[in-house]
């Protein structure tokens, strides 16, 4: 890994350490992004009654907890964060669940069984994988032959567009606003960019669709579901603007979240 890799993994790992308490249960299963169906509606994961599952990125425990109350029957996790997996164990054991958790990176696989698990899975973490090739490798290294690979991020779109709202003239005045999303990004773009969570500095990519599907190809993937869809309670709700970086006024036109769902040839 590069100096540069490493420095960035390392200013995350002290803002993670930071954030955990306000990232509390936040993106977890059910759940699987902002503004989409959930997994109760998608039903992406298999059964899970006797499997052994593995969370990249498990934050405070919670889709982890979803699992086991589906039946999963042992629980694997890992973290770049030592305060998230503190959390995680807290909430894991104190619902009755044991768990093997590794305080560790994504893009490191030391330690992880090889050809193990029944289903892998990252939700709302993978875009924080500073190698996203070596990331999807590893996630293919530790399932069997068959086995699933799930995970969520933001949808790519989303980090390059902005809300507008432009005065409309009749005559010499103003008669009418209007909302647009304008197209202010570059999609092509996939350099890092930092900004600030609560006052602590993160550092990620936007990456193209076309990058995670190509990843999963070459590491040996079969590509079964890819959702970009806005749920029907955000599409029904009233078409009032709506500002901030994840508006309901963005989700009635474009999916703010992906998921990819895959299979281990
Ligand atoms: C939004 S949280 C995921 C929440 C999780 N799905 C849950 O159920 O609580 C994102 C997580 O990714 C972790 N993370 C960030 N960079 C990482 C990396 N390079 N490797 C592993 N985990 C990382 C953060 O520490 C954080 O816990």
């Amino acid at each position: 890994m590069q100096t540069f890799e490493k420095d960035i993994l390392s200013q995350n790992e002290k803002s993670w350490n930071a954030l955990a308490e306000d990232f509390f249960g936040v993106t977890a299963l059910p759940i699987l992004g902002c503004s989409i169906p959930t997994e109760d509606e998608l039903k992406l994961f298999p059964d899970l009654s006797g499997k052994s599952v593995f969370e990249m990125g498990c934050g405070s425990g919670h889709s982890l907890k979803w699992c086991a109350e589906h039946g999963a029957k042992e629980l694997f996790g890992l973290d770049i964060s030592e305060q998230q997996l503190l959390t995680a164990k807290k909430l894991l054991n104190e619902s009755g669940y044991s768990c093997t958790l590794f305080h560790q990176p994504m893009e490191d696989n030391t330690n992880i069984p090889q050809n193990y698990f029944d289903v892998v899975y990252s939700v709302y973490a993978i875009g924080w994988s500073t190698d996203i090739e070596k990331t999807i490798k590893n996630a293919a290294s530790y399932l069997k032959s068959d086995g699933i690979y799930i995970f969520s991020w933001d949808h790519p779109l989303l980090h390059c567009v902005d809300l507008e709202s432009v005065a409309i003239s009749g005559g010499n005045r103003t008669v009418a606003t209007e909302d647009r999303i304008v197209f202010s990004g570059n999609y092509l773009e996939e350099d890092y960019y930092t900004f600030e969570k609560i006052g602590n500095p993160l550092t990620l990519q936007n990456r193209k669709v076309s990058t995670y599907i190509n990843a999963l190809a070459d590491a040996g993937f079969a590509v079964e579901r890819v959702v970009e869809e806005t749920s029907e309670k955000v599409l029904a709700k009233s078409s009032e603007f709506s500002s901030g970086y994840y508006a309901d006024f963005k989700a009635k036109h474009f999916p703010l979240s992906i998921v990819f769902k895959a299979r281990k040839l």
